[in-house]
């Protein structure tokens, strides 16, 4: 499937991969995206029919407007969903100062968001035949590290979800893909890390993936990690534990 005249909408496009991916898509495509900056003025202008709708996917009463809007404005259905907000916060929980409200806050942004998403959008992607659901996971679903260990778990438990509902939505045409990223050079990265992918670089390889029906999308080293994982987790997690990521 050519990723062209689609109407997709796309969470987090005001930063980072979600940016590109909307520089990138919004040239031939209808993006709706959905976050709480509007994209910049760069963006808006590679992406003549791009529709912003402020929204904060840490509130779910905002996340049901969102959906409800795109349902009135978009009557006759939507092409894509591609999930790509979430936040990643670094304290532990060994930290004194670690502050126990981030968990429900990470959890929303990361995982339920995505998941009422799916859910309040089903309908509009059914209208479209050969619509797509897309999650942009993470090498660290698969294999935690021990900083992030909430980010690390909403990521496995997007991975998990992703193929329930893939079984769920078997024969009913709308396809659901994962993109599993290595360390991307955005501001979720900044000031860590070495050797990161350009961001523009990884959303050309989702859009890819997308347009070749990937279930899961292994990107750069994440291909790598997933063979290690399946032949010896012990030494995928030592890897991990070490690794920056
Ligand atoms: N960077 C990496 O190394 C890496 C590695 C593996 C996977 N990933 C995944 O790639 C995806 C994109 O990450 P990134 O690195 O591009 O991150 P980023 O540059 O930090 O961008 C995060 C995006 O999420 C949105 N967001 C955060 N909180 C939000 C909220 N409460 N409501 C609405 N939107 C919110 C932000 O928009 P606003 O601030 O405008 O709301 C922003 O557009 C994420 O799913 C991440 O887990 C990244």
């Amino acid at each position: 499937m050519k990723l062209e005249n689609k109407t997709i909408v796309l969470t987090g496009g005001s930063s980072g991969v979600g940016l590109d991916l909307l520089r990138a898509l919004g040239a031939s495509n209808t993006v709706i995206n959905l976050s709480r900056r509007a994209p910049s003025q760069v963006a808006a202008q590679s992406a003549p029919d791009f529709v912003h709708i402020a929204t904060d996917l840490a509130d779910q009463e905002s996340v049901t407007a969102a959906i409800e809007a795109i349902a009135k404005r978009f009557p006759d259905g939507i092409d894509g969903l591609i999930n790509c907000a979430a936040i990643q916060f670094l304290p532990q929980f060994t930290d004194p100062d670690f502050d126990s409200s981030s968990i429900a806050t990470e959890i929303a942004i990361n995982l339920t968001s995505p998941v009422r998403l799916i859910h309040g959008l089903l309908h509009s992607l059914r209208q479209r035949p050969g619509s797509f659901i897309l999650n942009v996971n993470s090498g660290l679903g698969l294999v935690p590290k021990s900083e992030s260990a909430v980010y690390c778990a909403t990521k496995a438990g997007l991975d998990n979800f992703s193929c329930g509902l893939r079984a769920q939505l078997a024969g009913t045409g709308t396809m659901v893909g994962q993109a599993f990223l290595p360390l991307v050079d955005t501001p979720m990265t900044t000031g860590r890390g070495s050797g990161k992918l350009p961001s523009h670089d990884v959303a050309q390889r989702i859009i890819r993936g997308i347009e070749r029906g990937d279930r899961d999308n292994d990107i750069g080293k994440v291909k790598l990690l997933r063979m290690i994982n399946r032949l010896s987790p012990s030494l995928a997690n030592r890897i991990m534990q070490k690794g920056e990521s």
